[in-house]
């Protein structure tokens, strides 16, 4: 039976891999390569993580590589963030809408869509510049599952987010995140 030869999906196999690709020459890419593999059996990855909510689950965290399981909420919307490193995201299940923006040119705080979004969907993977600055839904009325590696330490490293009230550049903050997690788990649950 074709399938029982391969390793089935592993958590930390999958970070022993991106810790061997950031070592490459063309991390990302090498990461971006990892992603593809590993989610060509989406099934395999959804049934591992079998996620029941939204939210951030962290798999690994080190000054030169962060693993990031994510979940989004039906109908979550997320404003606009930079990350300040390399990211590769890839889709298990659902669909992940991104919108890019870029710096409004005089003085840079506030920002302009700067078209080309993407709407990833199963077996997609995405790789994102140091710079990208993007906004991110789950369109669907259903869970989205997605893989994220970044290129350093995503949870210490300082960037900006741009909340939708007044779209001007101001810390990243962790617990605004958190906030939208719950809230949009909140309008899920209720309208289950
Ligand atoms: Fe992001």
């Amino acid at each position: 039976m074709k399938g029982t030869l391969e390793a089935m999906f592993d958590v930390e196999n999958l970070v022993a891999e991106c810790q061997t690709a950031i070592k490459e020459h063309t991390p990302a890419l090498a990461v971006r390569d990892v992603l593809r593999r590993t989610l060509d059996r989406p099934l395999e990855v959804a049934e591992a993580f079998a996620a029941q909510e939204g939210g951030l689950e962290f798999l690994h965290v080190s000054p030169e590589l962060t693993v990031l399981h994510v979940t989004w909420a039906p109908g979550m919307q997320l404003y606009p963030h930079n990350h300040e490193m390399w990211a590769v995201i890839g889709i298990y299940g659902g669909q992940e809408d991104n919108t890019f923006f870029r710096r409004d040119g005089d003085g840079g705080r506030s920002l302009i869509e700067s078209g080309g979004g993407k709407a990833l969907r199963e077996r997609d993977v995405l790789t994102l510049g140091d710079d990208t600055i993007h906004a991110v839904a789950n369109p669907l009325e259903r869970l989205t599952g997605a893989i994220h590696v970044y290129g350093g330490d995503f949870v210490n490293q300082p960037r900006s987010q741009w909340p939708p009230e007044t779209r001007t550049e101001e810390p990243f903050d962790v617990s605004r995140l958190q906030d939208q997690f719950a809230s949009a788990n909140a309008a899920w649950r209720g309208t289950a």
